[in-house]
């Protein structure tokens, strides 16, 4: 699939079909995002893929922070990413200082490139997938036995799509870009 394809018509799905995804999908989708570029090649994201769908449903059910919307979310789909970076690394000097005055904010930078990855790499390979920011970190790290020192990112739904929605309204290239 073409790179500007993926790029424009990749939706947010929030509605899926009940067929599985199986790890080895799982697989095939972080080994192409792990050639996600990150901060010195510091490569610090990590990826939970949860299939266990009682796993599934009791983050659904626990890990939202009341916002129900995202537990249907994660019930309806039949796959969940926990993207998980190490953290004091990138953005860090070896003896913990920070290299910029940004700080943690390099960590967040990979690991949202890495969740693009994640989601065009899903959907060339025929699945819908929806990024979810409101999550509650402490439950979900809990709940799949976090290592110490890492921190969730972002939540990425994976299923196959039972919706096709239009794109939500994008602001012009005039409002957006400025040529100096
Ligand atoms: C960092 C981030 C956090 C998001 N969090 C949520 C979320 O918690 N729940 C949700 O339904 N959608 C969430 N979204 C999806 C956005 O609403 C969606 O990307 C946006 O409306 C544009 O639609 P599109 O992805 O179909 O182009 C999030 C997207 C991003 C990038």
């Amino acid at each position: 699939m073409e790179t500007l394809k993926a790029l424009t018509e990749r939706r947010s799905i929030r509605q899926y079909q009940e067929k599985p995804v199986t790890a080895e999908q799982i697989q095939e989708i972080i080994d192409i995002a792990r050639f996600s570029p990150t901060w010195k090649n510091s490569q610090t994201v990590r990826y939970y893929a949860i299939l266990d769908k009682e796993l599934k449903d009791k983050i659904a059910e626990v890990g939202t922070l009341g916002f129900s919307k995202n537990g249907n979310n994660i019930r309806s789909a039949s796959a969940l990413i926990v993207l998980a970076t190490i953290d004091g690394i990138a953005g860090y000097e070896k003896d913990g200082t920070p290299t910029t005055a940004k700080g943690s904010h390099w960590q967040s930078f990979d690991a949202g490139i890495a969740c693009q990855s994640v989601c065009l790499t899903a959907y060339d390979k025929g699945l819908g997938t929806l990024i979810m920011g409101i999550y509650d970190e402490k439950k979900i790290a809990e709940l799949i036995s976090l290592p110490e020192g890492q921190s969730i990112s972002a939540l990425i739904a994976v299923g196959y799509a039972d919706e096709a929605p239009t794109a939500p309204k994008r602001k012009t290239l005039d409002e957006i870009l400025t040529i100096l």
